[in-house]
């Protein structure tokens, strides 16, 4: 298989078009392979989530990234610190680029997250992959919230998950685009914001399940790092087209 996506140098801030990473949530390889060789060479990476990996496994993650994929795997680890190195071990042999963990999971278990990255990626001689905190999942409401126990608002829990992410030296969260502009004050502007719930402008306006989003270049505008599109590209009657198309958007706000 050809270099399916570039692999930019880490050292430096994205560009335009590789703060896009396509969310394959599609449910075989032979899906996710055409759509990531129709993407070639537009977006900054592919995000493989719990579904897909589930059913095509670990070589699945091998086979792109040795073609030269980032791939960011969404398995969103929440368990004991000692059970969480192991899967951020795992994840790592793999050859990802971002893997991710929840970060209600606390310090110590993001702290054992991030240091089996680091051990792991030094020990086969390759770069660490990213690793992200999850602060509080899209879908919940001030009421969830509270079910689960939780009594400070939603973008209070948000901020303070983000801050104990940074503690324990992680490289960023993923969060809601709304949420973006107030973690960035509170965490500065090298950690990374990973947002999906992007739509409107060139993402379309079929908000799908999302309700709190925004469009692509203003949510980097409010400070997102990478930005998360799924169904605008994936379901989109041509994915390259509309990956193009916000490819676009991303830059034309890159030279505004
Ligand atoms: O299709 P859509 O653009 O809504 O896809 C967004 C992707 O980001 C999906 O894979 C979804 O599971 C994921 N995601 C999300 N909200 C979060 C975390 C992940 O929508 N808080």
């Amino acid at each position: 298989m050809d270099e399916l996506v570039e692999q930019p140098d880490r050292s430096r801030p994205p560009e335009a078009t590789e703060r896009l990473l396509v969310a394959l949530d599609v449910d075989s390889r032979a899906r996710a392979l055409e759509l990531v060789t129709a993407l070639r060479g537009l977006v900054g990476g592919v995000k493989v989530g719990s579904r897909l990996f589930t059913m095509e496994g670990p070589s699945f993650i091998r086979e792109l990234t040795d073609a030269g994929a980032r791939v960011f795997l969404d398995l969103k680890f929440h368990d004991i610190p000692n059970t969480v190195a192991q899967a951020v071990e795992a994840g790592t042999a793999t050859g990802a680029w971002m893997v991710n963990v929840h970060a209600s999971g606390g310090v110590p278990m993001m702290q054992a997250g991030a240091r089996a990255a680091a051990e792991t990626a030094d020990k086969l001689g390759r770069p660490r992959p990213l690793v992200i905190g999850v602060t509080v999942l899209t879908s919940m409401d001030a009421d969830t919230l509270q079910q689960v126990g939780v009594s400070r608002t939603l973008m209070d829990q948000v901020v303070t998950l983000a801050d104990m992410a940074r503690t324990a030296g992680l490289d960023g969260v993923v969060a809601s685009p709304l949420e973006t502009a107030a973690i960035r004050a509170r965490c500065g502007s090298d950690f990374l914001v990973v947002t999906p719930g992007i739509r409107g402008a060139s993402a379309g306006a079929d908000k799908n399940d999302q309700n709190r989003t925004m469009g692509p270049a203003e949510a980097v505008r409010a400070g997102s790092s990478y930005i998360v599109v799924g169904r605008p590209i994936i379901a989109a009657p041509d994915p390259r087209a509309a990956a193009e198309a916000i490819g676009r958007e991303l830059t034309a706000t890159a030279h505004a």
